[in-house]
C-alpha cells in the first residue's frame, strides 16, 4: 500500500466492548443497513451486516457460540470472521463483514 494514501475509512465509535456481553450481541442502526456487533466468549468482536444471508434474520438476535452466530430463524450457522454458512450449508451464502477496529476498549466501525 502506498504510505502517502490516506486510509479513505471513516470509523464510527459504537461504544464500549463491555456495553456487550460476553457471547452476546448488538444491532448497530447504520445508513447502509444495521450492524450486528458480536463479541465472543473468549473475548472477541465482530461485525456482520444484520441480515441473514438465507432470508434476512436479524443475526443480533441469534446464539453466538464458539466464533459463529446460529441465525435465530432457521438454526443456520455463520461463521463470524468470514460470513459464510457452516457445515452442510457452505456455500449457500454469506453475510457482508463490517470493517472494525477495537481501541481503548471502544468498538469502531468503518465505512468507506
Ligand atoms: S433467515 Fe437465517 S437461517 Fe433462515
Amino acid at each position: 500500500m502506498n504510505a502517502h494514501v490516506k486510509d479513505p475509512t471513516l470509523w464510527t465509535d459504537v461504544g464500549a466492548v463491555t456495553d456487550i456481553p460476553l457471547r452476546g450481541a448488538r444491532r448497530v442502526p447504520s445508513p447502509r443497513g444495521d450492524v450486528a456487533v458480536f463479541r465472543t466468549g473468549d473475548g472477541r468482536i465482530f461485525a456482520l451486516r444484520d441480515a441473514c444471508p438465507h432470508k434476512g434474520g436479524p443475526l443480533s438476535q441469534g446464539i453466538v457460540h464458539g466464533h459463529a452466530v446460529t441465525c435465530p430463524l432457521h438454526a443456520m450457522a455463520i461463521d463470524l470472521a468470514s460470513g459464510e454458512f457452516l457445515g452442510a450449508d457452505r456455500g449457500k451464502g454469506c453475510a457482508p463483514t463490517v470493517p472494525l477496529r477495537v481501541e481503548d476498549g471502544r468498538i469502531l466501525l468503518g465505512s468507506v
